[in-house]
């Protein structure tokens, strides 16, 4: 049995203020019943947030580490920094740091690396272009970036992390993938897993990232390998997020 899992990815948005007004909203109306609940602020926000959120079961994540350990890094946020403020999670891979930020495969493995060295879970972003789906070369890219980390971290990292199958082309787009598209691939991932390790395998969570919607998480959530959701845009907002986050709780107590 896996527990469900939704996150919400702010990516770069809001405002003080708003983010403030977000996380009260959601510490008020969220009613914790199996599913895990995180939100990822930006990394000023962290601290405010840490402070909101105490005492809630909604967690914190960030959406970025340093692969490296301390140092002269100009911009760079550590791991022991996201520990200061009780990140629990941290999303590392995103399409979007791979793509405008240069983040290749190795890279990414040595952020999942900082990040599960300090005990924070990483989210391991994970999933093909447009251009690579219509070449055919879906399981052949997203097998490509889960190699790079089982290869360096080893399967037994996998143990406390979550894989989210964010098809690029999915990703604020509002063109979610189908929910037979996203299990294939989820299987896929599962099955690559469990090559290396069967338990570990049967039981990593796997969520779906890419316009999810209140109006379609539960289908996709009902597929036998997704586990929940990373969500965008929709985790800006805490009813739709609440909504979503509900979804995740019916179809991992079906
Ligand atoms: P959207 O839900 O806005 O499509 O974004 C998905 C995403 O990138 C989450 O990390």
């Amino acid at each position: 049995m896996r527990q469900p899992f939704v996150a919400g990815n702010w990516k770069m948005n809001g405002s003080r203020d708003s983010a403030g007004q977000l996380l009260e909203a959601l510490v008020r109306d969220f009613q914790p019943n199996g599913a895990e609940m995180v939100v990822c602020p930006p990394f000023v926000y962290l601290a405010d947030a840490m402070r909101t959120l105490r005492g809630s079961a909604i967690k914190l994540g960030a959406q970025n580490v340093s692969a490296e350990e301390s140092g002269a890094f100009t911009g760079e946020v550590a791991a022991t920094m996201l520990q200061d403020f009780d990140c629990s999670y941290v999303i590392v891979g995103h399409s979007e740091r791979r793509q405008l930020f240069g983040e290749d495969d190795e890279n990414v493995a040595r952020k999942f690396m900082a990040a599960t060295r300090l005990g924070i879970r990483p989210i391991l972003c994970v999933g093909e272009t447009l251009e690579q789906r219509d070449a055919g070369e879906t399981e052949t890219v997203v097998r490509r970036q889960l190699d790079a980390v089982l290869e360096a971290a080893g399967v037994h990292a996998f143990v406390d992390a979550v894989v989210a199958y964010e098809p690029v082309w999915a990703i604020g787009t509002g063109q979610t993938a189908t929910p037979d598209q996203a299990q294939a691939m989820h299987e896929a991932i599962r099955t690559r897993v469990g090559e290396a390790d069967g338990t570990i395998g049967d039981r990593l969570r796997i969520v779906y990232g890419g316009s999810v919607k209140a109006g379609n998480a539960a289908e996709l959530f009902a597929m036998p390998d997704i586990d929940g959701g990373l969500i965008g845009g929709a985790s800006l907002d805490a009813e739709n997020f609440l909504d979503i986050c509900q979804s995740a709780e019916k179809a991992g107590a079906n």
